[in-house]
């Protein structure tokens, strides 16, 4: 290619720019690597001992690399003069407004690195789609660049691939050290040799997969989808578990251990959260609309729907079983975040139960080990709903959050909730004290046993 393969820029220093680069960083000591972002105070906080973000073990990396051949930096144009190969790596949310709106990704942000690679490029350079893209971006990418180039009259190259990011978060690090496999999208046998490369100092080759660029965009949402379908599907089956008398623990157990279904994300929950479930399904329905699917997008919005009428029907069982007012009640609320190990708070199913409650006057007191109460109202204020603070309580403790409370609701699977004296905390709260569930986590007949009145997911009462 003629290019010089040692410096690597990575456009957008979020959930998943940070903890991959850091990730090639450490593996890659030959290569350098420069996270570039915008935002200000995210950077700062990358170059400090408070990141902005939590995930086990990144710390330790980013301590390992920082200085060395990882930099943090708001100097977009630096990164881009200096780098061959350039991540884009930033936020493609659904949009809100105009065409597509509720459903279409949002595809502003990528647009504007092609941009500004356009605008800083010196010479011919290697683009890579980290973000999750609808299926076709990295077309409309090459339009930027050649287009720019064609009116300044140079002869730079370009070369795009797609590169998707499988990683989840609380595990990132784990999932980046020993991918199930990366997967590297392109047209230009000779670019894709040079991210192949760059992943084989530490990933075997043949978990390194290689296909056109369409497949490998397209994969990255139908990875998504195909999860998120998976949680939806035991949801809806936790419902018919109440009715029947079966319980939705032993029929994972049942279906999982056949092999062709396997064990993974068959955990009835109070919903899924998190930044892309969500919008990459919507995003799937919004390009099977565009080419005329309409079947196929409907077959799809129902995995959404289903997740929403589950956050509704598990709050709804809380109020009615409070004696269908939870007025001036209070309810201890034990997580926020859309799962354990995170601090990220986005799409998490925590917002509408929470909501909910509050609309019916409960005064809520959240407990969660590491998200912030600007991070939970920020996220309410995103989703245009109303918190009155007087309703809506961070507390220091979960014991804090069980004093005079009517229930208990596990919202986050957080490990140390699995801990607690809860015999202590039953004997702070009013009686009868109601425990409700939305993880299946605790050992509900040994809160039995202490007077709970426990409500389980997918299991009659
Ligand atoms: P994020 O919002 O945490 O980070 C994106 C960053 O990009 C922000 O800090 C923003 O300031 C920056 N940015 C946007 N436009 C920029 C520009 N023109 N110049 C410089 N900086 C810019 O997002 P994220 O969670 O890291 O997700 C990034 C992408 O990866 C999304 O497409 C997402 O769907 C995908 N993804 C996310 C996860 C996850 O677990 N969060 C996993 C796999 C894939
Ligand atoms: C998910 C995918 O797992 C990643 O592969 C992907 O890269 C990422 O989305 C992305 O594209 O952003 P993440 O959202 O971080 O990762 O976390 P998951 O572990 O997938 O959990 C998503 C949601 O589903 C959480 O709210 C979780 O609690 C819920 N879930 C998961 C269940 O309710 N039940 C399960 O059995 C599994």
């Amino acid at each position: 290619l003629g290019i010089r393969t040692n410096r690597i820029c990575c456009i957008g220093a979020g959930y998943v720019g940070g903890p991959t680069m850091a990730t090639i960083a450490l593996k890659c000591p030959h290569l350098q690597v420069d996270i570039v972002d915008m935002n200000e105070e995210r950077i700062s906080r990358w170059n400090s001992d408070d990141l902005p973000i939590y995930e086990p073990g990144l710390g330790e990396v980013v301590k390992a690399c920082r200085g060395k051949n990882l930099f943090f930096s708001t100097d977009v144009k630096k990164g881009v003069e200096e780098a061959d190969i350039i991540f884009a790596s930033v936020n493609t949310p659904t949009k809100t407004q105009g065409v597509g709106k509720g459903r279409a990704a949002d595809l502003r942000f990528i647009e504007s690195v092609g941009r500004t690679i356009a605008q800083f490029a010196n010479r011919s350079k290697i683009v890579i789609e980290k973000s999750t893209v609808p299926i076709k971006t990295a077309e409309a990418i090459a339009r930027v660049l050649s287009a720019n180039e064609a009116a300044s009259g140079s002869r730079k190259n370009f070369w795009i691939l797609s590169n998707p990011e499988f990683l989840a978060e609380g595990t990132a690090m784990a999932d980046l050290d020993q991918p199930d496999r990366v997967l590297i999208g392109g047209q230009d046998q000779d670019a894709i040799g040079v991210l192949v490369d760059i992943y084989a100092n530490w990933v075997p080759r043949e978990r390194i997969l290689c296909t056109n660029l369409w497949s490998s965009e397209l994969s990255k949402l139908v990875a998504n989808a195909f999860l998120a379908q998976r949680v939806s599907s035991i949801n809806s089956i936790s419902r018919l578990c109440e009715r029947t008398g079966a319980d939705v623990k032993e029929v994972s157990r049942a279906v999982g251990a056949d092999t062709r279904i396997g064990p993974k994300f068959l955990n009835a929950s109070v919903g899924f959260g998190g930044s892309c479930f969500q919008k990459d399904i919507l995003n799937l329905v919004y390009i099977c609309q565009q080419f005329g699917l309409e079947e196929e997008g409907a077959y799809w919005q129902q995995v959404v729907d289903m997740n929403d009428h589950q956050k509704v029907t598990f709050t709804s069982k809380i109020i009615q079983a409070l004696f269908n007012t939870v007025t001036k009640k209070k309810i201890a609320v034990f997580g926020f975040a859309f799962k354990k190990d995170t601090g990220d708070v986005r799409e998490t199913p925590a917002l509408l139960v929470c909501d909910m409650l509050m609309k019916d006057g409960a005064i809520v007191h959240v407990y969660d080990p590491k998200v912030a109460i600007e991070d939970a109202l920020q996220e309410f204020k995103y989703h245009d709903l109303e918190v009155n603070q007087s309703q809506f309580i961070f507390s220091t403790s979960a014991e804090e959050a069980c004093d005079g409370a009517h229930a208990i609701v596990v919202l986050t699977e957080w490990d140390e909730f699995k801990k607690y004296d809860y015999q202590k905390f039953y004997s702070k709260m009013m009686k009868p004290a109601f425990l409700f569930d939305g993880r299946n986590m605790l050992d509900h007949a040994g809160l039995e046993k202490i007077g709970f009145e426990v409500h389980a997911l997918g299991k009659a009462r």
